[in-house]
């Protein structure tokens, strides 16, 4: 909501446009992955994307020169915060664990629980721009921001061959900085070489775990599904966003009646329907492994932590100020069912989604800062 209110504030470069395929770089992409979709406002191309991979690394970008966008979103973390918390410019704590980067080309909806924003160029008014919490901080320091950038001969270069004819601005920056985001696809895991019938790439250990991730008994995939292991997704051939990626799994009740923390609380402080309390999009378990800690606000530490929570059915917050037994949030999804694993199936599982790693992803060097 804030994102989208302040997109309409500024009356500047609101893309919500859908439907086209305005890719021009070759994306190489193996046959289970659809085809993505960019904006035809912003054409996805080789120069748009180099210009914002130089951006995405830069502090320069921030109001007191401190931080990027790869200071919340690490590559050797797929593009996700180790901390749970990330910190902004001027070092306030946000409410929201940064989520992975990677297929966000994919994503729709964009960020843990916002219906309405379908475009990067969209969300990225949020931590550009943003004052609660401040991330980047630009508000009221667009100038100086812009001064710094223009100095450098090499925007000058970079904004000249993607932007040809256009004057150097902060619209033009935050259309590179999507246009960098796009091309973050995450298609190298051993389990996609599984899939494309290497039956030795995923351990044995790993193969049971599939096979219990996509039983009934489990469900996982009802949520986290198809090739991006979430239903909040569209392509070019799926190009309408599922009618509700959003589900409350019962991490919290502070109150006995469902209620979440108020710092987050999920898609109700959008909506303002009780039902949406404490549901967040459903994440991406790609790369998994290598985004811990977890949850919307980063609150489990570990992959075998957040298992035991869908086997209890929730989780029994014991003390602390979000005390509460989260295993009675009457608002938790209908799809989660309780389940008992040994410690070996759970073993099989955590193998499992460790087999979504990508390594070449959060190592490639085309990815990597340029500075
Ligand atoms: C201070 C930490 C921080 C900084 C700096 C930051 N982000 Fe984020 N990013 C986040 C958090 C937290 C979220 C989740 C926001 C939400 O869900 O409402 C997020 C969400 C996103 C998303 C949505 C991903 C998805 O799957 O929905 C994109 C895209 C993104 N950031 C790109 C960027 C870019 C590009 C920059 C630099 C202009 C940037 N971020 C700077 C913390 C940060
Ligand atoms: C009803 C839909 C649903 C089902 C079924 C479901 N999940 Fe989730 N999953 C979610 C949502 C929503 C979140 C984020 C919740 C939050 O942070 O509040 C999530 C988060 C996760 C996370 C943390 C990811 C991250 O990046 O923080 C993991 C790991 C996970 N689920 C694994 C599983 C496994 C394994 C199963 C099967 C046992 C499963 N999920 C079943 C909806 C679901």
């Amino acid at each position: 909501m804030k994102a989208a209110l302040l997109c309409l504030g500024l009356a500047v470069g609101c893309t919500t446009q859908e439907g086209s395929t305005a890719i021009e770089i070759d994306l190489d992409l193996p046959q289970h992955f659809p085809e993505p979709v960019a904006p035809e406002s912003n054409p996805l191309t080789a120069a748009s994307v180099e210009l914002g991979r130089h951006l995405f690394y830069d502090t320069r970008l921030s109001v007191n020169d401190t931080l990027a966008c790869a200071s919340c979103h690490k590559q050797e973390s797929a593009f996700a915060d180790d901390r749970a918390l990330s910190l902004g410019a001027t070092g306030t704590e946000g409410v929201l664990n940064a989520p992975s980067l990677g297929n966000a080309i994919y994503a729709r909806p964009l960020t843990w629980a916002h219906g309405d924003i379908t475009a990067i160029e969209d969300q990225l008014v949020g931590p550009m721009y943003g004052e609660s919490p401040i991330e980047m901080g630009m508000t009221g320091s667009e100038d100086e921001i812009l001064d710094r950038i223009r100095e450098d001969s090499l925007y000058n270069d970079l904004f000249a061959e993607a932007y040809p004819d256009e004057p150097l601005s902060l619209e033009l920056a935050k259309q590179a900085l999507a246009s960098f985001v796009r091309s973050l696809i995450s298609y190298r895991a051993p389990f996609d070489d599984f899939v494309a019938g290497n039956p030795g790439a995923i351990s044995q250990s790993a193969q049971r775990g599939s096979e219990l991730f996509y039983s009934e008994k489990l469900g996982c995939s009802h949520c986290h599904a198809g090739f991006a292991f979430t239903t909040a997704v569209a392509s070019s051939s799926t190009n309408t966003q599922p009618t509700s990626p959003f589900h409350n799994i019962g991490l919290y009740n502070v109150d006995g009646r469902g209620a979440y923390p108020a710092a987050a609380q999920g898609l109700i402080s959008e909506s303002g329907f009780e039902r949406d309390m404490g549901r967040f999009r459903v994440p991406s378990l790609r790369n998994v492994a290598l985004t811990a800690p977890y949850g919307h606000d980063g609150s489990v530490a570990s992959l075998e932590a957040f298992i035991r929570i869908y086997e209890a059915g929730g989780r029994n917050v014991e003390g602390g100020s979000y005390a509460g037994d989260g295993r009675e949030n009457p608002w938790r999804s209908i799809h989660l069912r309780r389940f008992e694993l040994s410690d070996e199936e759970r073993g099989d599982l955590v193998a499992f989604l460790e087999s979504l790693s990508d390594q070449d992803f959060a190592s490639d060097p085309r990815l990597a800062g340029p500075w």
